[in-house]
């Protein structure tokens, strides 16, 4: 049975670090630190809407983090503004490594497929605008659960959905709580160690693998799945 590879779209596919320079005109340099108190909120959000079985979709979490990240750099935003900012958040770009590193996989014969807390909307235009839509056989997302990863059932549905089972799906993701909610759930999952001082949680829940780039994942994946 072929392997099948979910990856993980904000922050592993798509950078939103990408907001910074529209953020630029509202705070100057401290742009990268709202754009990361911003990321931080969105997920946090996220986890809380999942907890409290009190579900909204994920532009929501986003609305609201950037609603406090403002007020809590003292910037206040006009309705515009954060229009704005929100819409510059729907056109993340892809980071350097994505579309080399998934033609790769998709040639070595991977099934591909977007797993993300997006809803599935913001998540097609997301990979059309970048370029690589193409590369997915299709989009799963969170909002057909309610719920957010880290949630298991999230992660069973995403099987469910790819037609596989964990033992013969991998999860791609940089973010460590997805890479963690993963293998906890009986998939495999690969680490994106994008920047040499990223940490992964002390749990005592390793990662399969730990890559530093797109680039070589699939030959990584391929060697790591004929060792079984
Ligand atoms: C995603 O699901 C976790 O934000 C990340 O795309």
């Amino acid at each position: 049975m072929a392997i099948t590879l979910a990856f993980d779209v904000y922050g592993t596919l798509i950078d939103t670090y990408g907001v910074i320079a529209a953020l630029e005109k509202h705070v100057g340099n401290q742009a990268p630190e709202f754009s990361r108190t911003w990321r931080e909120k969105q997920l946090e959000y996220s986890f809380r809407r999942g907890l409290m079985q009190n579900y909204e979709n994920f532009a929501i979490c986003t609305g609201n983090a950037l609603d406090y990240t403002s007020s809590y750099f003292k910037v206040p935003l006009n309705h515009k503004d954060k229009e704005e900012l929100m819409g510059a958040y729907r056109i993340l770009p892809a980071f350097d490594d994505v579309e080399k590193g998934l033609a790769r996989a998709k040639k070595s014969g991977f099934r591909l497929f977007a797993f993300s807390n997006g809803s599935a909307d913001a998540v097609e235009a997301l990979l059309k605008n970048a370029g690589i839509r193409d590369y997915f056989i299709g989009v799963v997302s969170v909002d057909e659960m309610k719920s957010y990863k880290p949630n298991p059932a999230v992660y069973s549905h995403f099987l469910r959905r790819a037609g596989t089972l964990g033992a013969n799906a991998w999860l791609v993701s940089s973010n460590p709580f997805d890479v963690i909610g993963a293998i906890s759930s009986g998939m495999r999952a690969a680490w994106l160690k994008r920047s040499p001082d990223a940490l992964f949680d002390p749990w005592g829940i390793e990662p399969t693998l730990t890559v530093t780039s797109l680039l070589n994942l699939a030959e990584q994946i391929d060697q790591e799945s004929r060792r079984d």
